[in-house]
């Protein structure tokens, strides 16, 4: 998109000191700066608060954030992409894949398989359209230490991909604790453009702000930092019309004396944030089940995948390479 490569200093009102000041604070371009509040710009770059509302209205004026006509949005719609999980039953109960202009959240307990899809996910999106893929590459966002170029590798090579170049497809960064993370994630609008990125998967996008935000006192202030971070993601999605993975943990529900006794983390914020949401459960030996909750369009349907060693395939192509 030519839009998202112009410069901050294309502002108007942005001199290069105050350019800078956004670049140290994380905000690398028009889109960034647009869709930040004006009191975030306060707090990131010591900027006065008429000042940083002053360019956060003027990078909007820039993308021209404007009434849409349902025409125009279902135009837009149509430059929807999919990118296929490997498994067609899977990819069915996503409505042919997961759709870009979306986040995508994968819950369910530990072994469900939420990062195998993720990995699946990032030698798929390299594969040219008629085979599922956006011909492109991949950001993981890893907060639990889980990601494996070896297990990568494995499934790009069963999807007959180079494995190097495979492996070099994907940029993988550690977040180790929650404003790491929204770190990382201010600094996609760099490189979504420049290294022509697809795909960007957050695993696990929660347990940091599980872990850092404990007791209720805190819990406003969690959720609104979450939900600033869901945004902002869903914002990159819309922008540049890719695909958001995220994953979630399942919390006990105590409360429901009838039905799952488990349900995902995050609360409403997550809820509605989230496009789509996939609950994943264990079948047996390598068999997992996917359920389809609170999508906007897509019935609440199951489907069944494995996950072998190719990643994620269907049961009856279980022994098959993809
Ligand atoms: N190379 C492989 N071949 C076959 N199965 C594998 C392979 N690697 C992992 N698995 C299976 O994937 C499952 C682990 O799934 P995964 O790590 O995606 O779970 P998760 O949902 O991310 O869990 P957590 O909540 O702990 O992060 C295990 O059951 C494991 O047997
Ligand atoms: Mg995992």
């Amino acid at each position: 998109m030519s839009e998202a490569v112009r410069k901050l200093e294309d502002i108007p009102g942005v001199g290069p000191a105050t350019a800078q000041k956004l670049r140290a604070a994380g905000y690398f371009t028009v889109e960034s700066v647009a869709v930040a509040s004006s009191r975030e710009l306060t707090e990131a770059t010591n900027l006065s608060a008429e000042k940083a509302a002053e360019i956060a209205s003027a990078a909007r004026e820039m993308l021209e954030i404007k009434f849409q006509t349902a025409e125009e949005l279902l135009r837009r719609r149509g430059e929807i992409a999919r990118l296929s999980t490997g498994s067609k039953a899977l990819d069915g109960l996503l409505g042919g894949g997961v759709e870009s202009q979306a986040i995508l959240e994968l819950v369910g307990e530990f072994g469900t398989g939420k990062t195998q899809i993720c990995h699946t996910l990032c030698a798929t999106v390299q594969l040219p359209q008629n085979e599922g893929g956006l011909l492109g590459s991949a950001v993981y966002i890893d907060s639990e230490g889980t990601f494996r170029p070896e297990r990568l590798s494995q499934i790009a090579e069963a999807h007959g991909l180079k494995t190097e170049e495979a492996l070099r497809n994907v940029i993988v960064a550690r977040a180790f604790n929650s404003d790491h993370q929204i770190l990382i994630t201010e600094k996609l609008d760099e490189i979504i453009p420049e290294k022509n990125v697809k795909l960007v998967i957050v695993d696990s996008v929660i347990s940091h702000f599980r872990a850092e935000y404990l007791g209720r006192e805190s819990l406003a202030e969690r959720q609104q930092r979450l939900n600033n971070h869901l945004h902002r993601l869903l914002r990159m999605a819309e922008i540049y019309n890719i695909p958001v993975v995220v994953t979630n943990q399942v919390i006990a529900s105590p409360d429901m004396f009838v039905g799952p006794t488990t349900k995902p983390a995050g609360g409403h914020i997550m809820a509605h944030l989230s496009t789509n949401r996939v609950f994943l459960r264990k079948g047996k030996r390598d068999i997992r089940i996917a359920r389809m909750i609170d999508s906007p369009y897509l019935p609440e349907e199951e489907c069944i995948f494995v996950i072998n060693e190719y990643g994620i395939r269907d049961a009856q192509d279980e022994a098959t390479k993809p």
